[in-house]
């Protein structure tokens, strides 16, 4: 996974939570090293319901970043966001964090933002309750934002849903066995191109000023699959 993501050598590496199994220090710092190794300068990471297991969070806060962050890069803005609760499985996100994000979210640039729990549900999941307890709120947040791209993690199944011309993305697992059913170990790789910023003429022109938006999933042996291409 560290030679395909190096190569494919991506403007940023968003890393949706569950670090670790326990929280504990001995897997937070293996963890780090882990990830030390991806080259990519910008890399964003939330922590998931495992990593704040054992007041794990702390770990987090002093081998990362913040729990909680907002990165410009260029004309895109990302959010990551903390949805995990000490040592509960259901994850919230809380009305006292949603005027920051609203706030973050105020330009016109390409919005991204990052959680680990699920925002909708999505197939095979079963009866676990793997959504936000305020995804109704956060949902309507996001959307009147305009928020482009939410990306998720917590049940290892990657899936894909278009809900108002905003693309939630769940991240599959890659470096566990915890495949669930008939999925395999995989990775989203997401390209986002406007044709205002590249001038490039291998980029199709985009229709109304737009972003063209491909979602892939890029599995152990390289092969990259198209899932879909949007163009919001
Ligand atoms: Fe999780």
């Amino acid at each position: 996974m560290l030679q395909s993501i190096n190569q494919l050598n991506p403007d940023i590496v968003v890393i949706t939570g569950d670090l670790t199994e326990n929280g504990f220090s001995a897997e937070y710092n293996g963890v780090k090293r882990f990830i030390d190794r991806i080259t990519c300068k910008d890399k964003v990471l939330v922590p998931g319901n495992h990593d704040s297991k054992n007041a794990g969070y702390l770990h987090f806060e002093d081998l990362f970043e913040n729990r909680f962050s907002t990165k410009n890069i260029g004309n895109l803005t990302i959010v990551g966001a903390d949805s995990s609760q000490p040592d509960l499985d259901e994850g919230h996100l809380g009305r006292e964090n949603y005027g920051w994000i609203k706030e973050a979210f105020s330009g016109e640039t390409f919005k991204v933002f990052a959680l680990h729990h699920h925002l909708v549900p999505i197939p095979l999941a079963g009866r676990e309750n793997t959504v936000l307890v305020d995804a109704g709120d956060v949902l309507d947040l996001l959307n009147r934002c305009k928020v482009n791209l939410v990306l998720c993690g917590h049940c290892h199944i990657p899936h894909v849903w278009n809900l108002n011309n905003m693309l939630v993305v769940n991240a599959g697992t890659f470096c566990s066995s915890k495949t669930r059913g008939k999925t395999t170990q995989c990775f989203n790789l997401i390209q986002a191109e406007s044709n205002k910023e590249t001038g490039r003429r291998d980029v199709e022109k985009i229709e109304n000023g737009g972003w063209k938006v491909r979602v892939s999933r890029v599995f152990p042996h390289g092969n990259i699959e198209l899932i879909t291409e949007t163009v919001m």
